[in-house]
């Protein structure tokens, strides 16, 4: 059930990951306010989660009277205003720090005192983004991974003027959607992304080094180093233009070569080859 300090969640933005984290959030018994920009697209969002917790029903992972339940503490809106009583508000829009500056400025003006504000910004700092608003001890990150409904680890990022208070709420609230919550400070790309892309990128650069095949690659690192899977399969999962944006900003922050997309990763993303969501990456998908 609900932590005793947090009852009532919003959550602003319903894609990818804001409809993921909300899905989260009302399957562990919260409220949730979910604000889109339009209606049609808060309504997609709550059609794709009511899909999901569908499918979950027929896999018997979640009885059906628990997933009307569930459906039932998701309430929509475009009003910025209906999260005035939310205990806490995570935000979950575009990438790009001129919105979500505006947006934290605005919602400071509308919730409570107390109520805490999370970002979940893969790439953006949360000391900046807590600039916006004249309490920045109430900001925090969580930065879910996605989709977040399957991913277990939740990073709890402590910005700069953060509180503990915040901070443990937040953890606390991780803990209680049933994720992995770490704490980690505002650095770029917190602890996952700052390891994982110039690993990543390495092994792209492997490819040309060792004129090793994508296929092989994969079996060398799943059969040699034990990843669960391999490194171009992982970033056509990711999405070549979402590995390709995130390794430019960290080498814009980091300044170290290994941080920079390879040209040959550049060049598919400039061709539209986008991993499986364009049906061609390092592979074909049907
Ligand atoms: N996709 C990922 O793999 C991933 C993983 C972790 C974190 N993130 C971060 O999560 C955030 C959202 O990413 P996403 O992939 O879900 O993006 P997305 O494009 O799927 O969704 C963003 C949504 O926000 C809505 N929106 C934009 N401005 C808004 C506003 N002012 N109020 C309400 N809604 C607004 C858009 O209509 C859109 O539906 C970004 O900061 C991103 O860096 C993404």
């Amino acid at each position: 059930m609900a932590s005793p300090e947090i009852q009532r969640i919003g959550v602003v933005g319903l894609g990818a990951m804001g409809a993921g984290i909300a899905q989260l959030a009302i399957e562990a018994g919260y409220d949730v306010v979910g604000r889109e920009v339009t209606n049609e697209l808060g309504q997609k969002a709550q059609e794709r989660i009511a899909h999901f917790l569908q499918r979950k029903v027929d896999k018997e992972q979640l009885g059906a009277g628990d997933r009307g339940a569930a459906l039932e503490r998701l309430s929509l809106t475009t009003e910025l205003a209906a999260l005035a009583d939310c205990d806490l508000v995570i935000e979950a829009i575009v990438e790009d720090i001129d919105a979500k500056l505006a947006l934290f400025a605005e919602l400071e003006g509308i919730v409570r005192a107390d109520t805490i504000l999370a970002t979940n910004t893969s790439a953006l700092s949360v000391t900046e983004i807590a600039s916006a608003v004249e309490t920045p001890e109430r900001v925090v990150g969580m930065h879910f991974f996605n989709p977040a409904p399957l991913m277990p680890l939740v990073e709890i990022v402590r910005a700069e003027l953060s509180s503990d208070q915040a901070v443990e709420a937040a953890f606390r609230f991780g803990e209680r959607l049933g994720k992995r919550p770490i704490r980690c400070h505002d650095t770029p790309g917190f602890v996952v992304n700052r390891v994982l892309i110039p690993l990543l990128n390495d092994c792209l650069r492997v490819l040309d080094e060792a004129r090793v095949s994508p296929e092989d690659l994969d079996a060398a690192m799943t059969a040699g180093a034990g990843w669960p899977m391999g490194p171009c399969t992982l970033v056509d999962l990711v999405g070549i233009d979402v590995h390709v944006h995130a390794s430019e900003a960290l080498y814009e922050k980091l300044r170290e070569p290994r941080m920079a997309p390879p040209p040959r990763i550049v060049s598919m993303r400039n061709a539209g080859l986008l991993g499986r969501k364009s049906g061609r990456g390092f592979y074909s998908y049907d």
